[in-house]
């Protein structure tokens, strides 16, 4: 079956309710594909595989959260040797962890490993637990990181939910929430545990997880994904489609700013002095009075007008940033002419004014 006949691409429904749909259609079929595709297919040289050392699979996955595989294979191996085991690591003072970490960058992920281990000495005898909610409550280990453990080591039937993994099923299930926020994160990992199966064994699950990173990291990938070389592609809600590549949704949470600007309001028998705004920028292209960012600027520029009245200052929203309008108003005697760009408008009702600036104006 092609993946047009199973979801019609075309007209791709990307609400919750037509994943969590597609996810009851895929559910049986999508892990053992999984696991047979990562055993034919996938990784299988890596250091930190072929074991289940609870130790070396936690310091390759702490290594692993925000670096490259190329970049910690050198630190991997030369931490081991360092530090052949957790207690080891323990009993080491911080300095010289970090001094080993040095290079690997995120350097919280390295005062949290030393903590790490030192809690497992400390509180768990020096083995780390066996289940992914005990794990999540040690320093530096989070679901996703607690999941693989869990997973590789003990055979937990729990998915990791990295931003690989959620790539993965976001497009697999045509998933269009927004996963900048919580209840979007929650919904997807939600159906991401739904897809592991309840019955599987311990290698199956370390088959299934490692599957999951291979193929986000070389088929399922950001830009370009090799939509030809999946082998879900008939369950894929978006395979070959341009929308594969705009899933995930995720906004960027963009810190607001603020800024405050002055008002240059000339009254005058011949209507409003106004200017029109550059291509760019803030009201780009409108017509707007003189604006200043400082009350100093306005009063300069308005030297010599007449006497300036300091009305209210009023605040707009924008998506990203507040605007604190400061007007000054000057009632300009008939005949003067500003020394400012624009000129004056009886009919400034009818321009495109910036809509803060209308409603002002309007109130005037
Ligand atoms: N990224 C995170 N964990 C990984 C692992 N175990 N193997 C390869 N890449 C990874």
């Amino acid at each position: 079956m092609n993946s047009a006949s199973l979801f019609p691409l075309a007209t791709c429904d990307t609400s919750l309710l037509a994943s969590q749909q597609r996810l009851q259609q895929v559910r049986a079929a999508f892990f053992p594909r999984l696991v047979t595709w990562q055993r034919e297919h996938g990784r299988h040289g890596l250091p930190w595989q072929q074991q289940r050392d609870p130790y070396r699979v936690w310091l390759s996955e702490v290594m692993l959260q925000q670096t490259q595989v190329l970049t910690v294979l050198d630190y991997y191996t030369r931490f081991l040797q360092a530090f052949p085991d957790v207690r080891a690591l323990a009993d080491t003072a911080q300095e010289e962890v970090m001094a080993l970490w040095s290079g690997l960058g995120y350097y919280s992920r390295a005062r949290n490993l030393h903590a790490c281990a030192q809690q497992v000495r400390d509180l768990h005898g020096g083995a780390f637990p066996r289940s992914s909610a005990a794990l999540v409550t040690l320093p530096g280990i989070g679901p996703s990181t607690a999941a693989a453990i869990a997973a590789f080591c003990f055979g937990e039937r729990v998915s990791i939910f990295d931003a690989n993994v959620q790539r993965v099923l976001a497009r697999l299930l045509g998933f269009g929430e927004d996963l900048a926020t919580a209840a979007a994160q929650r919904a997807l990992h939600d159906m991401a545990q739904q897809l592991v199966h309840p019955d599987a064994d311990a290698a199956a699950m370390v088959s299934y997880t490692q599957g999951l990173m291979d193929l986000g990291a070389t088929v399922c990938t950001a830009r370009q994904p090799h939509c030809a070389a999946c082998p879900m592609t008939d369950l894929c809600a978006v395979a070959g489609q341009d929308l594969a590549v705009e899933l995930p949704r995720k906004t960027k949470k963009l810190r607001r700013t603020a800024e405050s600007w002055w008002l240059l309001v000339l009254r005058s028998p011949q209507g409003i002095w106004l200017e029109r705004r550059p291509q760019q920028g803030i009201w780009a292209g409108l017509h707007c009075v003189p604006l200043f960012s400082s009350e100093a600027g306005a009063l300069a520029a308005a030297q010599g007008l007449g006497e300036a009245q300091h009305a209210p200052m009023f605040r707009h929203v924008l998506t990203h940033k507040d605007l604190y309008l400061h007007p000054v108003l000057i009632d300009v005697a008939p005949g003067q002419l500003p020394a400012l760009a624009g000129e004056w408008h009886a009919d400034w009702a009818a321009r495109g004014l910036p809509a803060p600036l209308r409603k002002w104006l309007q109130a005037l």
